[in-house]
């Protein structure tokens, strides 16, 4: 249901850049929404009722209705419902099945209301439910002006007041981190200002905007409302404020009669001619929990799926009070045509070989196609026509023909310049390895004089594309080999019958021409194509590519596998922001940084290169040692951290001090990648795995990677498969500790709580306060559980 789209980087570097080409744009993004008080997330056996009445031996699906029935309070009975979503499944190699259900009121969808279950061998492992829990909603909803204009605007101007104050107090602090600061301006600042300036600069709201005959049938006015608050352009915002009523009637909609992800028969409506947005808009009715003390009351809300030129939004807005916006997420994050031909063989590529960073780290080489059968069988420049968006002709197509590409095109990624920034691509140049697929172009970049850095960038966008192109395809089929395969949302064209849905390969853009120095992806449900863009970075002379920065690639893509994973794959909302955001960045970062390490021990920086700055991106580099980085997890209540890439650097840091106790426990493996898979589709474990173990009646035992930076690769998918939708920095440690429970019965318990206690997050931190907006008061625990003292 959602889009993502994450900024890797820091959107205020560009200040403090060299001589910038033009200015440099900060995409405007909107997020937050409700806290949910009553959620939890419960992975201790003896808070699990295992009990209910079916037998264990049965279709885990059904055991999971079941249980997910029985959560249901007697109040509820008959008005609330859990429905199965179609995008559960079974973890291959655990044999956990991971089953994500969304709850229904009075046969409306709650659109947070979200359980997902992990289940083994009829035992629940785990659960995660933000379920509505509350009296029944009347049956009847009648138009009530449940939040008046003014309420919600005095809300808003509190807000913003707040975070005035901090922003304030940041600024004169000593220790003042200026990408942070402007990208807390940027992300949370402008957006409440914003808000408050066209929703709220009219007192006689709704009046005004919304006639008396207003229906709750009629979407426009929510729809339009958002659209005010979400444009990036002030002169739009006073374009649509001026000529409301003509912006309301040119909107048209009728009903799409394809029903939503197949799990329920609710119809969603197309909207037509929505300013700013590129495509027509889906909405839908749906409930959505608003807190109410210690737990939530329902509002009716339109749901809408808003694609723009650099958002993809997912909001709910109140319908009985379209002015009212009550979560948006954006799926998309920010870092701070092909030619017919037919290859032969495996392709080569002339780059920075999988483990060198970025090109202060080495020089580029030639490199193979990976060629792993399992992650990816047709290879990284075949796919099959029905699956190809430029093949016209798609109906000719059986289902077997496969076409063959000489160019950077393939079943995972199509990788192209984009230098005109915008959302087309089919026709995008792409480099063309030909018939002996040789992907061989120079990278030799000199400084300029005037203007012209641009243009020297340009003359190696031959080598930028390959190198994205490469780089894409070997995060593709290493996450695939930990799990982040077809039934678990990877991004591919085709699935080859393996389940999950289809034609979603990796739109990867290089040198985007839509921003400097930062990069972004965007996530929508499983089904839908990953968007990757990369940018120039102009802090250097000349300037840098971040296609050619491993760790800012790797980062990105990364967004792609949090997002997908956490809370199921059709369910792109899950880390829209607070510290589930902030841990969508942290672990884009902990991977890049998991995926450069080497045997012997080093501090790390994000987008060093790129940003042409020793220390890099971030407020600190990786290090184990705490005063190198003194990040904990009362650092998030600290001035500065309540943007998402700063709680991710806290998140990060806690997983890189986690690693390294693995690593001495475990020690190092020299490569991520498992052993190529043989004719006959077996693993061989080699040095890789540890030997294969049995179950007393011939059941396989999950494959335990062996090392320590292989199991922690291991242990943070295989967390974010249980972990819940919208998780905390403690459902998600929860979640990590699980996953060792499953993959090893535990043995790395105390080792992995020893990692997360130094860093604040043991088993009695605590966390008061928080707010949609951020913040909170927190509590850092150093010790151990009994169990390991
Ligand atoms: C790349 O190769 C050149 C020439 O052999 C060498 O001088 C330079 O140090 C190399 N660069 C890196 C980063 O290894
Ligand atoms: C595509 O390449 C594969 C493997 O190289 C080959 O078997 C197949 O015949 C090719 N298909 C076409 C249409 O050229
Ligand atoms: C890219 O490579 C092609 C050959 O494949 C070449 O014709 C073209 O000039 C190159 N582009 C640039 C900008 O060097
Ligand atoms: C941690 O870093 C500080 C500052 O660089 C240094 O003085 C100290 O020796 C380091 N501690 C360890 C255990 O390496």
């Amino acid at each position: 249901m959602r889009l993502l789209l994450v900024p890797l980087l820091l959107a205020g570097l560009s200040a403090t850049s060299v001589a910038a080409h033009e200015s440099v744009r900060s995409r405007k993004s909107l997020g937050f929404g409700p806290v949910h008080p009553h959620a939890v997330f419960r992975s201790n056996p003896s808070d699990i009722p295992q009990s209910f009445g079916v037998s264990q031996s049965g279709n885990p699906l059904h055991l999971v209705q079941s249980f997910a029935n029985g959560l249901i309070p007697p109040h509820l009975d008959g008005a609330s419902t859990f429905v199965l979503r179609k995008d559960s499944y079974t973890d291959k190699n655990t044999g956990v099945t991971h089953a994500y259900l969304r709850q229904f009121i009075n046969g409306l969808e709650v659109a947070d209301g979200d359980l997902n279950v992990n289940i083994k061998d009829g035992v629940i492992l785990s659960y995660g439910n933000s379920a509505y829990q509350g009296p029944a909603p009347d049956i009847n909803l009648v138009r009530t002006s449940a939040h008046p204009h003014a309420d919600y605007c005095s809300q808003l101007a509190n807000e913003l007041d707040v975070r005035n104050d901090h922003y304030k107090r940041q600024l004169n602090g000593e220790q003042t981190i200026i990408e942070e600061l402007a990208f807390y301006r940027d992300t949370i600042l402008r957006p409440l200002e914003y808000m408050l300036e066209s929703s709220c600069a009219f007192t006689d709201l709704p009046d005004k905007f919304l006639p008396k005959d207003h229906k709750l049938e009629d979407p426009r006015h929510a729809l339009l409302q958002f659209m005010i608050a979400a444009t990036p352009e002030d002169h739009m915002v006073q374009d649509i404020l001026s000529r409301y009523d003509d912006y309301i009637n040119r909107m048209s909609s009728y009903m799409d009669n394809k029903f939503v992800g197949g799990e329920t028969h609710i119809p969603i409506e197309l909207i037509h001619n929505v300013p700013e947005a590129v495509n027509p808009v889906k909405a839908r009715l749906a409930y959505i929990q608003v807190p109410d003390g210690n737990s939530a009351h329902l509002d009716l809300v339109w749901k809408f799926e808003v694609e723009m030129k650099d958002n993809w939004y997912e909001a709910a807005v109140s319908a009985h009070s379209p002015h009212k916006i009550i979560s948006v997420v954006d799926w998309a994050s920010d870092a701070y045509a092909p030619i017919p031909g037919k290859g032969e063989g495996l392709a080569t590529y002339n780059v920075f070989k999988w483990g060198i960073n970025d090109p202060s780290e080495g020089n580029r080489t030639i490199e193979t196609e990976y060629n792993d059968k399992l992650a990816s069988p047709l290879g990284w420049h075949s796919l099959p026509i029905a699956n190809d968006p430029y093949s016209a002709n798609k109906r000719f197509a059986h289902g077997s023909s496969i076409r063959n590409t000489t160019v950077t095109w393939g079943n995972n990624v199509f990788a192209h310049e984009n230098w005109d920034g915008l959302n087309g691509y089919l026709s995008n140049y792409r480099p063309d390895g030909g018939r002996s697929l040789k992907f061989d172009y120079v990278y030799d970049p000199q400084p300029t004089t005037g203007g012209d850095a641009l243009e020297e960038a340009r003359k190696y966008i031959n080598a930028t594309i390959t190198q994205l192109f490469y780089t894409s395809n070997m995060v593709h089929d290493l996450y695939y080999r930990y799990g982040f395969d077809e039934p678990s949302g990877n991004f591919q064209q085709h699935n080859f019958g393996r389940g999950g849905e289809e034609n979603d390969g990796v739109i990867a853009n290089a040198q985007d021409g839509s921003g400097y120095n930062n990069a972004n992806f965007m996530t929508p449900p499983d089904g839908q194509n990953g968007r990757c863009r990369m940018y120039i970075w102009n802090t250097a002379n000349p300037y840098r590519d971040g296609d050619l920065e491993a760790g800012i690639v790797i980062h990105e893509l990364s967004h792609g596998l949090s997002t997908r994973l956490t809370g199921g794959p059709a369910n792109s909302g899950c880390l829209g922001w607070g510290e589930s955001g902030g841990m969508g960045e942290g672990w884009g970062d902990f991977l890049a940084t998991t995926i450069r390490s080497t045997s012997d021990y080093s501090d790390y920086s994000m987008g060093s290169w790129a940003a042409n700055r020793e220390g890099g991106i971030r407020n600190y580099v990786y290090s184990t040692n705490i005063t190198i980085n003194p990040s904990t997890y009362k650092t998030l209540d600290k001035p500065g951290y309540w943007g998402v890439h700063a709680i991710g650097e806290v998140w990060a840091e806690t997983l890189w001090v986690v690693s390294q106790k693995l690593i001495k426990k475990h020690g190092f493996s020299d490569t991520l990648f498992p052993p190529l898979v043989e004719e006959d589709g077996t693993i061989p474990t080699g040095e890789f795995y540890r030997p294969r173990e049995y179950e007393l009646n011939g059941t396989p035992k999950p494959l335990v990677p062996k090392h320590g930076n292989t199991l922690i690769t291991q242990l943070v998918l295989n967390g974010m498969k249980l972990q819940p939708c919208r998780p905390s920095f403690f459902e998600a440690r929860d979640a990590i500790i699980q996953a060792d429970q499953v993959l090893t019965g535990g043995e790395n318990y105390c080792t992995l709580w020893g990692g997360f206690s130094e860093r604040g997050l043991g088993p009695d931190a605590r966390v008061e306060g928080r707010t949609p907006w951020g913040g909170g008061i927190r509590t850092n625990d150093h010790d151990l559980p009994k169990a390991c003292q």
